[in-house]
């Protein structure tokens, strides 16, 4: 492991005020958002949109790493150039979901383990030829009637782990993201449960498989109560119970957290980022960023549709989203900020 390189890549993902951009979507799972919004749901129309991604202009003033899915590592722009050669010119760095998607767990209904590990190894190794420099695997954690167990959780977390070991030898760093799933109607304090157990069984299992946490991203949801909950807690409580739950599971060695969105309205998962480091800005020991898909991308892909005539409008959304998370992560998002562009 070179943990000099590995440090190198965490402080260019962290160390700048900006964030990381998610569009690693699955097949399925970008051809489920283009469905919804009547795009055609073609290998094409995929490439199309990651490329209006890539080329957004100054999208490196608030992305630092881009998360890429296998699809787009190797796809190219209309002219042919690279995807990865774009966001590396522009000083994005690029990293891929390496996880191959979440299975039932076998006697465990309901819950889910995230398959990958089989040539793990060798896929890392061609991912970093390529030019790839952090790597990222996704757990899910639903919580129901009598569910996450302690055996999901347990195996999700010795997942992870593996996961970890193999990309720090490879000389990626690994983002970890356990997501406790925010759909169904369970209460806030149920997923300040979960998640803290998470986050110890997780880290438990990263010293196990002796993964430098040091050289480590940590991709977490926020505490909140289910989609379908009667109510939501307001920004400031979210904040206050998220980053109590990390200070008391996250080793202050790790140097960053990047969250997901998870579903949340994107002007409410700005807010909440937001609400953290106005509060807990000064004792906050690690860096805390965003790392999100749907809450930076969802007005940007409605506005294209598919349609090359909104290309234009659809980079400036996606680039005001990015100033709007970059801003809240210094804890100087406004309602002010948020409706200056759109
Ligand atoms: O694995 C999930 C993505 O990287 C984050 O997606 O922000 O839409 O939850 P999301």
């Amino acid at each position: 492991m070179d943990v000099k390189e590995l440090k190198n890549i965490v402080n260019q993902l962290m160390g700048n005020g900006k964030g990381l951009l998610a569009m690693d979507e699955s097949v399925a799972t970008c051809n489920k958002r283009f469905e919804a919004l009547g795009i055609p749901q073609t290998e094409e129309y995929r490439r199309k949109y990651r490329e209006l991604i890539v080329t957004t202009p100054g999208l490196e003033t608030y992305i630092s790493g881009a998360i890429l899915f296998q699809e787009t590592i190797r796809q190219t722009t209309e002219d042919g150039t690279l995807f990865i050669d774009i966001l590396i010119k522009k000083g994005i760095i690029p990293g891929i979901k390496v996880d191959q998607g979440t299975v039932p767990m076998p006697a465990f209904p309901g819950e889910k383990v995230t398959e990958g590990l089989d040539g793990l190894r060798e896929r890392l190794i061609d991912y970093y030829q390529k030019g790839a420099r952090f790597a990222k695997w996704r757990a899910v954690i639903a919580i129901d009637h009598g569910i996450p167990t302690t055996s999901c959780i347990k195996a999700n977390a010795y997942l992870l782990a593996r996961y970890a070991a193999l990309c720090q030898e490879c000389g990626s760093v690994p983002i970890v993201e356990p997501e406790v799933l925010m759909d169904d109607n369970h209460t806030f304090e149920k997923c300040a449960e979960v998640t803290t157990e998470v986050l110890h069984a997780l880290f438990n299992a990263l010293y196990q498989q002796r993964v430098n946490l040091e050289c480590m991203i940590l991709k977490p949801n926020m505490i909140l109560s289910g989609l379908d909950f009667r109510t939501q807690d307001d920004a400031g409580a979210i904040a206050e119970a998220t980053v109590t739950c990390f200070l008391r599971c996250v080793p202050a060695a790790v140097p960053g957290i990047a969250f997901l969105s998870g579903g949340q309205a994107f002007e409410q998962a700005s807010e909440r980022l937001n609400a953290m480091h106005v509060k807990f800005g000064d004792i906050m020991p690690w860096t805390l960023t965003f790392s999100f898909s749907r809450a930076i991308q969802q007005p940007a892909l409605e506005a294209w549709k598919g349609d090359d005539q909104q290309i234009a409008i659809a980079q400036r959304l996606l680039l005001h989203r990015g100033t709007c998370n970059a801003a809240a992560r210094r804890g100087e998002y406004t309602n002010a900020l948020e409706a200056h562009e759109g």
